[in-house]
């Protein structure tokens, strides 16, 4: 049976009090493991925050995910931060290939490749962000799209390594936008994506992968998404940066 991951992307939002703060009302939220009744959640918080997150979510079920991070392992590469001084920190996940990296500062499925796995080498697990712009769906090519942003994502890394990678698909129209795509349409993706998935590395290893859905998922429309065979989890931005819109979605996933 595969998890479902209920993740927040903080974006750049929250400094490091503000993160602590909404952290300590998430958990008061949360209370424990028992209460998620089997379901995982992240918070991705940007770099500034990452200690004061980890701190704020000791003794706690919520694990905390940085946004980015270089593809090299150290060295003389200004302003960056490796996938070690993460780990170092207490982070477990990486937020790696959301398309406001891949637009906005060029990321490539080459670059998001070398990322993952370097966040698999330092124990890091990455989550990797696919998705197709509203140019790629109103031409036909939503599969091509994902299906190459997957694969090229995914090159070298091995079947043993998927146990600690999980897919978001977020279609980049649907970001930010207050537009959703439909459950029926969100569900035709993530079925296509773990067909992509189980060629690559076989039945078993595609059936235990979380899938998640991003883009404009809220309390009011988790329900109907998260109910979908194939959808296992969402990657949610706006409604994740206060704690009770939060545990709203994580609500519906139980
Ligand atoms: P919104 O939930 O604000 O649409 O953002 C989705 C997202 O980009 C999460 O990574």
């Amino acid at each position: 049976m595969r998890k479902t991951i209920i993740a927040g992307n903080w974006k750049m939002n929250k400094t490091h009090t503000e993160a602590a703060k909404t952290l300590k009302e998430l958990a008061a939220l949360v209370i424990d493991k028992e209460n998620l009744g089997g379901v995982e959640v992240i918070i991705g918080a940007p770099f500034t925050a990452l200690e004061s997150a980890v701190r704020a979510t000791e003794g706690t079920p919520i694990a905390i995910a940085a946004e980015n991070m270089s593809e090299h392992a150290s060295g003389a590469f200004t302003g960056e931060i490796s996938a070690t001084m993460l780990k170092e920190l207490g982070v477990e996940y990486v937020i790696l290939g959301h398309s406001e990296r891949r637009a906005i500062y060029g990321e490539t499925d080459a670059t998001v490749n070398a990322k993952v796995k370097a966040a698999l080498k330092a124990g890091l697990k990455p989550i990797l962000c696919i998705g197709e712009q509203l140019e790629d769906r109103e031409s036909g090519r939503t599969n091509e799209v994902n299906g190459t942003q997957l694969k090229g994502g995914l090159e070298g890394v091995t079947t043993e390594d998927m146990a600690n990678v999980i897919v978001a698909y977020e279609p980049v129209w649907a970001i930010g936008t207050g537009v959703t795509a439909t459950p029926e349409m969100a569900e035709e993706t993530h079925a296509f994506v773990r067909s992509a998935l189980v060629e690559l590395y076989g039945n078993a290893v595609a059936e235990e992968v979380t899938i998640q859905y991003g883009g404009s998922m809220k309390p009011g429309n988790a329900p109907e998404l998260l109910a979908q065979k194939n959808i296992d989890g969402g990657l949610i931005g706006g409604a994740a940066l206060e704690a009770d819109s939060f545990y709203g979605i994580i609500a519906a996933g139980k």
